[in-house]
């Protein structure tokens, strides 16, 4: 899909040329399109400043059918994000003009400090794939205007010295746009065991070790909390574990992910509003789900394990009412004090299972957990909590780096108190109506030992109803480029 070309383009045929230029230095070095950006300079409208774009006909002898001008502004207010959005503009320019193919221009290493080549590629690689994604699987005609091949054009050793970091993208990217499809799936075709076997089957040309443990076997195993969930629904709840296990690896780190196939709040009924958007509270075992894939491409030195707790929470004669007390996988009981705070009782059996069974040096759960944490953070941002500083701090570094942005949050000693039961060892219900982002991640905390632990509140970005620079609406994938980074970092 991605490719390098270096063919001449006065002497080949392009329908469509993309070239991002910067308002206040040229940033290319090959001739041609050095010529071709003066000729858009010469228009009014276009000065390279930031987001301007313009599309200019028949250039280069009829050599180039169209070629797309969009601006960076300047140079040293450029970024890795920049670049995304720009080759994510191109995309959609292509795809609106009916080009099959797009090029894109590569600026030159030397004239872009302090951006580097692998920076350079992997965000236009990462914003061109990640645009030309459209979830159409429900359309009886699809449109079906995805682009064939995007080529990066620039001088031939490119092709030779990043082949690799260009197999990467392809496969982080692959593991977002999967996420995205899961999440964007409706529930009535996604119920636990279904989507168990949809990401098996994604699953099976890769060398993960993929395991499920059914409803009979949770029981057997006593995941109280999160049979708890699934009572009320007529979808039985199941646990996901992939597993990637290189043969000389050092470190296991051990990524759980919420996947609650439809949030109805269960007996807690949500409003009407608040049901819009619950199909996506599987997020984050998708995002887990499609990080495993790339990490089986990427082939990383560490041992990896994804684990999916996978339950539909849904009100019922057999629902487990607000006042039960529940005993967790780990032996401790919860009172519930919500059938609503859903996701806590069934991360902490999966969260309490991976640590009994893997003993992971770290452990990352990511969930769409909280309401609070979207009102804290907005549509964009992720909270992270971590009682270790080196770890939250990690992943706020690779939120940076992939734009998938997170910040973060107190873990306060004295907020444990609002978790506190009358009658059991806790309450999945806060006392505060404040904090809930918080009084939920501490729930979280009681249930990780000594294992360094962080926790991803994605509830804020990862569905979208507006389409962002490179992501249609619908599921964002928002945490599988994260994780990526993040597992090359440790
Ligand atoms: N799945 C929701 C959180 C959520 C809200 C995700 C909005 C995405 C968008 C979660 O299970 C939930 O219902 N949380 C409750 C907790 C409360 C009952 C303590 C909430 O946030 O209101
Ligand atoms: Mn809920
Ligand atoms: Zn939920």
């Amino acid at each position: 899909m991605l490719k390098f070309t270096s063919v001449s383009l006065e002497k080949s045929h392009t329908k469509m040329l993309a070239i991002p230029v910067c308002e206040d230095k040229d940033i290319h070095t090959d001739i041609t399109i050095k010529r071709l950006i003066r000729q858009a300079a010469g228009l009014e409208e276009f000065s390279g400043e930031k987001d301007q774009q313009v599309i200019l006909y028949n250039l280069a002898n009829n050599k180039i059918n169209r070629c797309f001008f969009y601006g960076l502004g300047p140079l040293e207010k450029l970024d890795s994000e920049k670049l995304r959005v720009f080759a994510g503009k191109a995309v959609k320019a292509a795809k609106t003009a009916k080009c099959d193919k797009l090029v894109i221009a590569v600026p030159g290493s030397d004239t872009m400090m302090p951006m580097q080549m692998p920076a350079i590629l992997a965000s236009l690689g990462e914003g061109a794939l990640l645009s030309n994604h459209m979830f159409e699987a429900y359309k009886s005609k699809p449109k079906n205007i995805s682009l064939k091949q995007i080529s990066f054009y620039g001088p031939s050793k490119n092709s030779q010295k990043f082949g690799r970091l260009f197999k990467a993208v392809q496969a982080i990217c692959s593991g977002t746009i999967a996420a995205r499809d899961w999440v964007t799936t409706p529930s009535n075709d996604k119920p636990p065991m279904q989507l168990a076997k949809t990401i098996t089957s994604a699953m099976q040309k890769s060398e993960l070790k993929v395991k499920l443990l059914n409803e009979a076997k949770l029981k057997q195993q006593k995941f109280g909390a999160m049979l708890a969930v699934g009572k009320g629904s007529s979808n039985p709840p199941c646990l996901m574990e992939m597993v990637y296990s290189p043969a000389k690896a050092k470190k296991t780190l051990v990524l759980v992910g919420k996947g609650v196939t439809f949030d109805t709040g269960g007996i807690n009924l949500k409003s009407s509003a608040s049901l819009g958007a619950m199909k996506s509270d599987m997020s984050g075992a998708a995002v887990v789900a499609g990080a495993m894939l790339a990490v089986s491409k990427i082939k990383p030195r560490h041992k990896i394990v994804g684990i999916l707790p996978l339950v539909e929470n849904m009100p019922s004669g057999n629902a487990t009412r607000p006042g039960d007390i529940v005993t967790s996988f780990a032996g401790k009981t919860v009172e519930i004090g919500n059938t609503d705070a859903e996701g806590r009782l069934i991360l902490i059996d999966a969260m309490s299972y991976a640590i009994k069974k893997h003993r992971p040096d770290m452990l990352l759960d990511i969930a769409t957990l909280t309401g609070a944490c979207a009102v804290a953070l907005g549509e964009k941002i992720a909270g992270v909590f971590s009682p270790d500083d080196e770890l939250a701090q990690l992943i706020c570094k690779s939120g940076e780096s992939t734009f998938e942005r997170c910040w973060r949050m107190p873990l306060p000693e004295d907020y444990k108190k609002l978790i506190k039961s009358k009658v059991a060892d806790l309450n999945n219900l806060s006392e505060s109506r404040y904090g809930g982002a918080i009084t939920a991640a501490l729930f979280l905390s009681e249930f990780t030992n000594d294992t360094r632990w962080a926790h991803i509140d994605i509830a804020g970005p990862s569905f979208s109803k507006k389409a962002g620079p490179y992501c249609n609406p619908g599921g964002t994938g928002f945490g599988v480029r994260l994780l990526c980074d993040f597992i090359a970092r440790v």
